[in-house]
């Protein structure tokens, strides 16, 4: 527990010691449960971003709780030179889950999504492009930032890794244009999170499964937020019927510890050799047990069938807000995963429902974003659909 200090003094230490690559809220969080959030004061909250998708169970979840402390009693670290179970374990149902093959382990999106630019370039040498999506995101390392369309964020650090291009989600003939033998990499975000939560279609998706197939470009899936339940199936990519080559996955895996994925199929056999890539923390066994735990609550608890109806209410729901709500431009999103487009800039919008008691994040500069965990109440939706409205009736744009 961190000790009793008062809001302004972790503010300034944090100010004066943390580099400055965040713009935090003044906001507390101190403990949780469930869906709920408490701050220093004792305030309460709905919490419906859920640490940007990564706690899909919320807070202190007792089987994440137990598979926490049952691990804690074991070695928390052996490095990848030697052999843990939890690992192999948490590889095993991952693969039977996806229908691909092997797991490699790392920490984070960024991280996953390097190893599956790399272990493309293993498979398949010498092609010097990524083919990826403009206003996506993909991480902060170089590989990552390279291929990330969202210009902002590559803008300072020119040069980045050449052969990036760009095309506009959902438009096929743009990828037809762009994807050819000198193609590496697809890499795609099925619902693009950061870059407004964005969904692709089934039909965009078939396209660059056959686009991939006719030039022997490795297709990726970054489902590092879309993922892992998010959108009411396990993997987004189902939702569409069309298989990637490779899944990249991350936030949630860990059960809120460090823990990111790729998942790798059949075509990627023989082309990996021990050495060509690795990591010393990657597959933290704590880290694997709880993502083991993790997908035992999604699949006994009935988690997935529960994000895919309360999506559907809650989607019906934000509609009809939105056609008596004029600063509300469009709604998109599936499961748990929305994005409430504005007229105007969403970070005040956020700010005001976080004085209420609600939090939430934004995406691109108008978006207003809800990654709420699995375990939301409907009644914590609801009443978040009514602060919205009264919010939107007082606020002027500005
Ligand atoms: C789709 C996607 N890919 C990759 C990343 C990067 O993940 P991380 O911050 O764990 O490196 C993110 C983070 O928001 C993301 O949303």
């Amino acid at each position: 527990m961190s000790p009793p200090e008062s809001a302004a003094a972790v503010e300034t230490r944090d100010k004066a010691h943390v580099a400055a690559t965040y713009a935090r809220t003044p906001f507390h969080p101190r403990r949780g449960r469930g869906a709920r959030l408490e701050d220093a004061d004792g305030k309460t909250y709905w919490d419906l971003l859920a640490g940007i998708a990564v706690n899909a169970l919320g807070y202190r979840h007792p089987r994440l709780v137990r598979a926490l402390r049952d691990e804690a009693a074991g070695v928390w670290h052996v490095s990848n030179l030697y052999y843990h179970p939890a690992q192999g374990m948490l590889a095993e149902r991952l693969t039977k889950a996806s229908g691909l093959s092997r797991v490699f382990f790392c920490n984070s999106g960024t991280e996953a999504n390097e190893a599956a630019l790399k272990f493309a370039r293993l498979k398949n040498p010498g092609r010097p492009e990524v083919v990826a999506l403009e206003e996506s995101f993909h991480g902060r390392t170089f590989g990552a930032l390279s291929v990330t369309g969202h210009a902002p964020y590559r803008a300072p650090f020119v040069p980045l890794v050449p052969g990036a291009r760009f095309v506009p989600p959902n438009d096929a003939p743009a990828l037809r244009a762009a994807v050819s033998e000198r193609t590496s990499v697809i890499l795609l975000e099925p619902v693009l999170g950061e870059g407004g939560v964005v969904p692709l279609s089934a039909e965009f998706l078939r396209a660059a499964r056959e686009l991939a197939d006719a030039t022997g470009a490795t297709l990726v899936f970054d489902e590092v937020q879309c993922g892992l339940g998010r959108t009411g199936t396990l993997f987004a990519f189902e939702a569409s019927g069309v298989r990637p080559d490779a899944v990249t996955l991350a936030k949630p895996l860990g059960g809120g510890l460090p823990l990111g994925a790729v998942l790798l199929g059949p075509s990627f056999d023989g082309a990996i050799a021990p050495g060509q890539h690795g990591s010393t923390f990657g597959g933290n066994p704590i880290a694997c047990r709880l993502g083991l735990a993790l997908l035992d609550e999604i699949e006994e608890a009935g988690l997935l069938e529960r994000v895919r109806r309360l999506g559907e209410w809650f989607g019906g729901r934000l509609e009809r807000l939105r056609r008596k709500t004029p600063p509300i431009v469009a709604i998109r999103g599936r499961g748990l995963m929305w994005g409430i487009e504005l007229d105007r800039e969403a970070a005040p919008v956020a700010r005001r429902l976080l004085d209420a008691g609600f939090v939430v994040g934004t995406a691109r500069s108008t978006v207003l974003r809800l990654l709420p965990p699995y375990i939301v109440p409907r009644a914590a939706l609801s009443a978040f659909l009514e602060e919205l409205e009264r919010i939107l009736k007082e606020e002027r744009p500005a």
